[in-house]
């Protein structure tokens, strides 16, 4: 699979009206996080064969030059003007990739996706489904009002980067939870706040700086601002390792963007998995297997197509996941 392909066409007629070119050598400056925490750290005891990493979230990390922040901030206050909500995010621009060439190229960045596979100990693929790639925030209309409530993502792996400066406003921190879904769940469900102490909010530097986590096993909140400006971006990733399986939340994500869309988008997705597959055969062809090995592999390419048929098929009405603030 090559990381740059996307599609020709778009769900949308609007694009920005000045878009850089992305250019990596000016505008990336990555740096490798100094701390990392696993999944056991944050109390997942199981073991999970089909997750490549054990790593569960990072510290912040540089991603982006200062030219890199000032032409992504450029981007983002034109796309300002797309900005959507729904139950959980006040406002936020989604399939921000077909609207700007600068994002595109960003999101689908190989130095980024090649740099975040070195953190995370995991081979990265950019997301398929381009609503998953660089999904952008914007601080809520309403003073104080929280970002983004506690949830866990429609995503296995993806970074949150602050595009304006966290140091310059008043809250606005991006927090984790030291615990497992399950543990959030039940603290949610007897009605318990969550302890201060089982909050991690990682101290963010300054713009252009990011948090790689596997977004759906670590639950999350962005906190809301007093006055000013708190824009970030999301940018999600899939897993190459052949031992893991897709994990796209069909359900949810029609409640962000059009039904017809995510269809659309998945479908998409799951063939380029799918022709991931497939292409290590048609590249790489092992001279010195078995038919067992051969037809296991012929039959992993087909899983991938049977999830996406299956998921397709019995897809019904979900309400939105969160915890709300
Ligand atoms: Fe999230």
């Amino acid at each position: 699979m090559t990381e740059l392909q996307f599609p020709t066409n778009s769900p949308y007629q609007d694009r920005i009206f000045d878009d850089p070119p992305f250019n990596p050598s000016a505008h990336l400056a990555l740096e490798m996080p100094s701390k990392l925490f696993t999944l056991s750290d944050l109390g997942y005891t199981e073991s999970k064969p089909d997750l490549p990493t054990n790593i569960a979230a990072t510290s912040c990390f540089r991603v982006l030059s200062e030219e890199g922040v000032h032409a992504l901030y450029h981007v983002c206050k034109q796309l300002e003007a797309f900005t959507t909500s729904n139950a959980r995010i006040a406002r936020n621009v989604r399939g921000g990739v077909y609207r700007s060439g600068f994002l595109r190229a960003l999101a689908l960045s190989p130095e980024i996706a090649e740099h975040m596979s070195t953190v995370l100990g995991a081979e990265l693929a950019p997301h398929g489904m381009p609503h998953q790639l660089a999904h952008l925030n914007y601080q809520p209309i309403t003073p104080g009002e929280n970002v983004d409530k506690w949830h866990w993502d429609t995503l296995q792996v993806d970074y949150v980067m602050f595009v304006t400066d966290p140091n310059t406003v008043e809250g606005g921190e991006f927090q984790y939870f030291n615990g497992t879904r399950e543990d959030f769940t039940q603290l949610h469900a007897s009605n318990q706040s969550i302890p201060t102490d089982r909050i991690i909010a990682p101290k963010m530097p300054g713009p252009g700086y990011a948090v790689l986590m596997q977004g759906d096993h670590v639950v999350h909140q962005a906190r809301g601002i007093k006055s000013g400006e708190r824009i970030t971006l999301v940018n999600g990733y899939t897993y190459k390792a052949h031992c893991a399986k897709d994990f796209s939340a069909l359900g949810q994500l029609v409640h962000a963007d059009e039904k017809q869309t995510v269809l659309a988008e998945y479908t998409r997705h799951m063939s380029l998995r799918c022709q991931q597959q497939l292409l290590h055969n048609v590249n790489t062809p092992n001279f010195n297997a078995d038919a067992a090995t051969h037809a296991e592999a012929l039959k992993r390419a087909r899983r991938e197509l049977d999830d996406a048929i299956d998921k397709l098929e019995t897809l019904q009405h979900e309400d939105m996941l969160h915890f709300g603030d």
